[in-house]
């Protein structure tokens, strides 16, 4: 065959399966919001019969921790089952993908080595050579130096074996193919080359680690491409979850997640409590709270408040900024309806001019509505899901039992949610686009 034809071949072979699966992994690369909402508790050394002494037991506590930053928990264990132990599926359209037993018998990484586990964080491959699929975050776990790779090693070693055989993914062909993978990663991955000693200390340098290697936040809060590869320069610039109806906003515009202007004591507080006086984390970032960044040390968190602080600014996206247009009739009844709906089912706990409500210890109850700009955010998703399921933030020391809001999907027509949500976007003097009932509409059918 000439080689220019068999190139041609190849190049179609590959476009096609990656075409096919890029629906497929932007699926997989949102996986985390699966997880439910529980706070995982990991087995410590100490439970464990044999206690390793030294440097060895040095290593297992600072795996233990490094494992919380990077949520290896959250993805790898079953709801109600053994931590580490796996079994999680994952749900994709195209079948289910499972994280894997990550404890130390033989239908885990019994047979495993530190090299092996190196192969898979640093290359995306497993112990057979098989390439991993991305909804494991090896795209970014890749940057995470060998130090700390070996050190999670010690971890999950010293963890109490567990049989539990992994289920075989369920995906359908081709999704299931090396062959795709390999066009996919031959476009969207390279294996990183994390410092050999990891910085340390509160520094930007310690926070750009941990928030591109294991904290995997670009995981969530980037734009991918139509292919599911985040695109390029668009590191942090705000990703849509759209098979679950989430917005990880941008990290990098102030009208969105960006914290530049927050004072550093905010950002750690929104990290390590779930709430601070203007913010709340909401659904797939109050899992991040409650199941990685409340267990941070707080030089580590002060690390990653200092990296998000200099991240580069985007223009301030258009949200807050838009003039607001002249309301016509249909727009003028639809936001006096959202006012009374307003009245009668949110006012009591967000106040009569959306100011929120503390309590009498000082502790936020209910958040503010005026002034929060994740009222005023477009695209509308996360406002639609917190409407229609209401939600905890996450339980943490600092806020140990969190208020919740009610869900109003069974309260409330499609029709009436836009136009609550059109109401409190425009009034107290916010400028933002009003809601359809189609946003709404399509958040409904998500389920
Ligand atoms: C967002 C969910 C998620 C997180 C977080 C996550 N994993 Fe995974 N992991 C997966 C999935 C899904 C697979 C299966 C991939 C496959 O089979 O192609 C996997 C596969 C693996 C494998 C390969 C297993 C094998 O049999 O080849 C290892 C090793 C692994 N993960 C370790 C870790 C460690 C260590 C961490 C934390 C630093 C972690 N994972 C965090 C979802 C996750
Ligand atoms: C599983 C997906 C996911 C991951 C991983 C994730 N986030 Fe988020 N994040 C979200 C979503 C969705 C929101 C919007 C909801 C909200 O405001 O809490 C958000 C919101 C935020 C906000 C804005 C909060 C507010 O109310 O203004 C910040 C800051 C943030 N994330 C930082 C981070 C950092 C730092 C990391 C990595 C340590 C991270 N996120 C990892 C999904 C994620
Ligand atoms: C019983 C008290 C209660 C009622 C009633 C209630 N909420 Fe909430 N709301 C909360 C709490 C608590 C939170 C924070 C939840 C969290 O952190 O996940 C919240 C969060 C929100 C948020 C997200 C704010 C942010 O910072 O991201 C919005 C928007 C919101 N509510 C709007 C409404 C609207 C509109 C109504 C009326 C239809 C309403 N709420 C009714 C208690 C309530």
């Amino acid at each position: 065959m000439k080689l220019s034809t068999r190139f041609a071949r190849r190049a179609a072979i590959g476009l096609t399966a990656v075409s096919l699966l890029w629906w497929a992994v932007l699926h997989w690369a949102n996986a985390p919001i699966l997880i439910a909402f529980s706070t995982v508790k990991t087995p410590h050394a100490a439970d464990s019969a044999s206690k390793p002494v030294g440097v060895a037991a040095d290593a297992i506590a600072r795996g233990a921790y490094l494992a919380r930053v990077g949520n290896c928990a959250g993805c790898h264990t079953a709801p109600g089952g053994a931590a580490y132990a796996g079994g999680r599926a994952i749900g994709t359209p195209f079948g289910a993908i499972y994280a894997g037993n990550l404890t130390p018998h033989a239908t885990g990484l019994g047979g495993w080595s530190a090299d092996d586990l190196w192969r898979a964080m640093h290359h995306g491959q497993s112990r057979s050579g098989r390439l991993l699929l991305p909804a494991f975050p090896y795209t970014e776990y890749t940057q995470v130096s060998r130090a700390d790779t070996d050190a999670i090693w010690a971890y999950l070693q010293s963890l109490p074996p567990v049989e539990a055989a992994t289920p075989a993914h369920e995906l359908r062909w081709p999704f299931n193919t090396q062959t795709a993978l390999l066009a996919w990663r031959a476009l969207y991955f390279a294996p990183g080359q994390p410092p050999a000693q990891p910085p340390q200390g509160a520094t930007v340098e310690r926070g750009r680690y941990l928030v591109q290697g294991l904290g995997h936040c670009a995981a969530c809060h980037s734009p991918r491409t139509a292919l599911g590869g985040i695109k390029p320069q668009g590191d942090l610039a705000g990703g849509l979850m759209a098979a679950h109806g989430w917005l990880a906003p941008s990290l990098r515009s102030a009208s969105q997640a960006g914290v530049a202007h927050w004072p550093v004591d905010d950002i750690v507080a929104l990290l390590q409590v779930g709430t601070t006086r203007t913010a709340a984390a909401l659904g797939p970032m109050a899992e991040v709270v409650a199941q990685s960044t409340q267990h941070l040390h707080p030089d580590d968190l002060q690390a990653m408040a200092l990296y998000l602080k200099a991240l580069p600014q985007d223009a301030a996206p258009v949200a807050f900024n838009s003039p607001k247009p002249p309301p016509d009739v249909a727009l003028r009844e639809s936001l006096n309806r959202g006012a009374q709906l307003y009245d009668k089912h949110c006012a009591q706990c967000h106040g009569d001019q959306g100011q929120g409500a503390v309590t009498a210890s000082g502790q936020r109850a209910y958040p503010p509505l005026a002034g929060n700009r994740a009222v005023a955010l477009t695209p509308v998703h996360n406002l639609v899901q917190v409407m229609l399921r209401g939600g905890f933030g996450p339980a943490t020391a600092g806020n140990p039992q969190p208020f919740g809001m009610p869900p109003f999907a069974h309260v409330l027509t499609d029709e009436q949610i836009a136009d609550i949500l059109s109401y409190i976007r425009q009034a107290w003097g916010h400028t933002a686009p009003s809601v359809s009932h189609l946003d709404v509409l399509q958040a409904r059918k998500l389920d």
